[in-house]
């Protein structure tokens, strides 16, 4: 397995340019399996989480080709049962069902992997099924959902821990093939929801509300092909931006949607750092003085629990104590630990980590364990005394395109070393 090594201590200058968001290409990608028309989707990252996606269309039939960051597909004559080995390896294989779900009929995929954040049910997904008419049946290991009649539906996907946002693309990419019209109560509101709605909408689909919390479709009888440009990685911005605070002098990141980053570039403020927006473009520069801060991740608008983890790396060498909790998955945080052998003051009380702020980490090995921690661990490493081995970086070119060189462009010292 390979790992990387970060040589702590350097400091970064420059811009990155930053790539499509994963999330929002992973149910994109999904969604062509609608139409036996062909799609081409632009700005895909370079990830293995796409790979395994687009894999998994393959296995279904679809014909897929793809040239640096632009993905044709055709799915002109498809199967409705994805093999367990690929989509074991993925959460994001689930939003599969939707769309198989909307024009066959039917589809069967095993119940996901993927990273390991606590208990990751998809009862919402199915419930919002199951409102449409379908038949749910889970049985060794694999999830079937059966439905000869779609039929439009009043749905609800609130739950304790906010909406889902998977769930809410999924049971949207079902609804727009049913007959009649679906209003889901308490959707995602995330932009990949929007981005997601855009397509399908490009697509032929009728869709009003994507963004709020409450979403109507009016079912058509068929889609068509269509083309599309995925948004920029919102979260991949963040990680920049989070590590220009820990280690920079001024740390641009371009291509981006500043709307998209407001509540995280708000806390880097109010952390005492200087956010500058323009167009396109969003720089952080160090401010005066260095604050600590209460955080809690909760759905958007509000911070991502997908920058929980990078939030606390940052945290830790701020003096002060600061409070992080993640609402949406109380249990993420398998970077404590981690952030603990390199020196870190941290201290968890249930979905909650108070930290205080130490004036700075060591390099010590430490282990990646799901996407996001092993990028707070690179960042950790960024600011610590010596070198940082993290292992099990397999985790992190799930979602960040060649995240070592790009920190190295801006001034990082990152090795990967392969297995
Ligand atoms: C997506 C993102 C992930 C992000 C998360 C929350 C993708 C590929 N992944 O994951 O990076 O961290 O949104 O912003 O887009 N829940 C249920 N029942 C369900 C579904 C979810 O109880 O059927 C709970 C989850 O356990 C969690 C919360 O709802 O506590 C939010 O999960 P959800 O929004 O579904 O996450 P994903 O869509 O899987």
């Amino acid at each position: 397995m390979d790992k990387i090594l970060v040589h702590g201590g350097r400091r970064l200058r420059g811009s990155v340019k930053i790539s499509g968001s994963k999330n929002s290409a992973l149910p994109i990608l999904a969604a062509t399996l609608l139409t036996k028309e062909p799609c081409t989707i632009s700005r895909v990252p370079d990830l293995s989480d796409i790979h395994y996606m687009l894999t998994i269309l393959s296995e279904l039939g679809c014909e897929v080709e793809r040239a640096s960051g632009t993905v044709q597909i055709r799915a002109e004559k498809i199967l409705t049962h994805a093999p367990y080995d690929i989509v074991r390896k993925m959460r994001a294989s689930v939003c599969i069902l939707g769309p198989l779900l909307g024009r066959e009929h039917e589809a069967t995929v095993s119940l996901p992997g993927g990273c390991v954040i606590g208990d990751r049910p998809i009862d919402l997904h199915l419930r919002g099924f199951e409102a449409l008419g379908a038949a749910v049946k889970v049985s060794g290991g694999n999830v079937k959902v059966l439905a000869p009649h779609l039929k439009g539906a009043r749905i609800s996907l609130r739950s304790n821990f906010g909406s889902t946002v998977l769930g809410t693309g999924n049971v949207m990419m079902a609804a727009v093939l049913a007959e009649g019209v679906t209003v889901i109560d308490g959707a995602a509101e995330e932009p990949e929801v929007v981005d997601l709605a855009n397509f399908l909408i490009a697509m032929g689909a009728k869709i009003e509300g994507a963004g709020t919390r409450s979403i109507t479709i009016e079912g058509v009888k068929e889609l068509h092909g269509a083309e599309h440009e995925v948004i920029p990685d919102r979260i991949e911005a963040g990680t920049f931006l989070a590590a220009g605070a820990i280690s920079g002098d001024e740390v641009t990141v371009s291509r981006v949607i500043p709307a998209h980053l407001e509540s995280v570039t708000g806390l880097l403020s109010k952390a005492g750092f200087e956010i500058l927006s323009n167009g396109s473009q969003v720089t952080i520069r160090p401010g005066s003085k260095r604050v600590a801060l209460k955080i809690d991740a909760v759905p958007y608008p509000g911070f991502p629990t997908d920058m929980q983890a990078q939030m606390c790396a940052l945290m830790a060498t701020t003096e002060g104590i600061s409070v992080v909790s993640d609402h949406v998955f109380p249990h993420r945080f398998m970077h404590v630990a981690e952030m603990k052998r390199m020196g870190a003051d941290i201290e968890l009380q249930g979905g909650t980590a108070v930290i205080k702020g130490v004036s700075q980490l060591g390099g010590a090995p430490v282990m990646a364990s799901d996407l996001r921690a092993s990028a707070a661990l690179v960042l950790a490493g960024l600011q610590a005394d010596g070198i940082t081995e993290v292992n099990r970086v397999y985790h992190i070119d799930r979602g960040y395109e060649s995240i070592d060189e790009k920190l190295n462009e801006l001034g990082a010292e990152i090795e990967r070393v392969k297995a």
